[in-house]
């Protein structure tokens, strides 16, 4: 059946190319006064109002000065630490043994881990997030958690079994076999499901054996079409830590690779501390890099190079790594990103931010041709923003010249009540 059409009014924001390598003038549409026709689950046209033919059967909604643009996209996060989101004071690995693995271990009950992904996208989505790239936890049953919940709500969304075979609890520990084999079926229960996505997930070379990477890169031989997440890089402990464990490897990007984990659909979170070589490497294979702002500040782990990395060409998405970042907000990530560039002297353009947020994101993903812009074509998931939505964002944006002088106090100040309306897949979600 196909659904009714809608036309949304109000501004409209959307990307004709990336605004780190094309000028502002060319890389962004915004319309003052724009309209986005949807239907059957898809944008069926955008631009200013006057333009737009109306179809008269249509529903119309009028945001006013609501900003219309792609839902957020979170391009690395753990669904499963949504409980332990902002415990206080540990750094990477002391913070994984004390809260982090606990809290994962719950969730073998099948009961919690659904309670668990319900109020993780709850959480998502008031914050304007309508596609997620998550962690599970060990457990198969956490995937299916995560997966039966997206599906119900009808989003887009990725994730995958987190494989740890050693360094980890007895009780989050698999095999190399069985995360071979779970993580297969996994794959042939959910993956290009309705809008769903499996993706390999080893959650890093410490907590996996040689024959654990082994068995995952054969899986991924068997299944090019699937994307692979890991971490690298995170933290300089972490990095001697993993050169300890792998004497033989060249860095900690060759423990992936000699392992048949590197490729154009890798996603690596955080890569923070890359080296020369792993840089180059990336780059000549066109894998992603995923900056996760909020994060690298809690856990204190360093500043990603955001504007030195796009100007070589790396592909690069941004996301909230909830529960080691500290907000289910990609407006709070922005902001995050941007303070964290300050640092280096490069002031990161709010349609930079923007982008990163949405098409960035995607790209990474793979899924730029679905998701991430709001243009002809692309699945219907959306954000309508308040630009006024608190005293203190209202007072400034009032005196905005521009549309990023109104977009940018948002980035900085705001949160879950910017969010004034989410469509996914052409319908009002919430
Ligand atoms: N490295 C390995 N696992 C994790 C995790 O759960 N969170 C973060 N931030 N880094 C990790
Ligand atoms: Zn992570």
């Amino acid at each position: 059946m196909r659904t009714p059409t809608h036309i949304l009014l109000g501004q409209t924001l959307s990307f004709s190319g990336d605004p780190f390598l094309t000028p502002l003038e060319d890389a962004v549409r915004f319309e003052r006064r724009g309209a986005v026709v949807i239907g059957d689950g898809k944008v069926l046209a955008v631009g200013p109002a006057e333009e737009i033919s109306q179809p008269v059967d249509a529903k119309v909604t009028d945001y006013g000065d609501g900003l219309i643009m792609a839902g957020f996209v979170d391009a690395h996060l753990h669904y499963p630490q949504t409980g332990i989101i902002a415990s206080w004071g540990k750094r990477l690995i002391d913070w994984l043994n004390s809260y982090t693995f606990p809290e994962e271990a719950r969730l073998a009950d099948p009961a919690y881990a659904r309670e668990i992904a319900e109020r993780y996208f709850d959480l998502a989505m008031a914050n304007g997030t309508t596609t997620s790239l998550s962690y599970a936890t060990i457990h198969p049953s956490s995937v299916d958690a995560y997966f039966t919940e997206a599906q119900s709500r009808g989003l887009r969304a990725l994730a995958g079994k987190t494989c740890m075979d050693r360094n980890a609890p007895d009780n989050l520990r698999d095999t190399a076999q069985s995360a071979y084999d779970d993580s297969k079926a996994l794959l042939e229960k959910w993956h290009d499901i309705d809008r769903l996505g499996y993706v390999i997930t080893p959650r890093f070379s410490p907590t996996s054996t040689s024959e654990q990477l082994s068995a995952l890169g054969a899986l991924w031989v068997e299944n090019p079409e699937c994307l692979m997440q890991t971490h690298i890089s995170e933290q300089h402990e972490e990095i001697a830590w993993v050169s300890e464990l792998f004497p033989d490897a060249r860095d900690y990007l060759d423990t992936y690779e000699t392992h048949g984990l590197l490729g154009e659909r890798a996603v690596f979170g955080h890569a923070i501390h890359l080296t020369e070589r792993e840089q180059s490497r990336i780059k000549e294979v066109g894998a992603g890099l995923v900056h996760c702002p909020t994060s690298n500040t809690f856990i204190g782990s360093g500043i990603f190079e955001t504007a030195r990395m796009k100007a070589e060409g790396q592909r690069v998405g941004l996301a909230t790594d909830t529960g080691g970042g500290s907000s289910f907000s990609m407006l709070r990530t922005m902001a995050a990103a941007y303070e964290l560039s300050q640092l280096k002297g490069q002031p990161l353009h709010p349609a930079q931010l923007m982008w990163l947020a949405t098409c960035g994101s995607a790209d990474v993903l793979h899924l730029s041709d679905k998701i991430g812009n709001l243009a002809v074509g692309m699945e219907a998931d959306l954000v309508v923003l308040d630009l006024s939505s608190t005293p203190a964002i209202a007072q400034r944006s009032q005196r905005a010249e521009d549309i990023w002088e109104a977009v940018f106090p948002t980035i900085m100040m705001g949160d879950d009540r910017a969010t004034k309306a989410v469509w996914v897949g052409g319908s009002l979600a919430r």
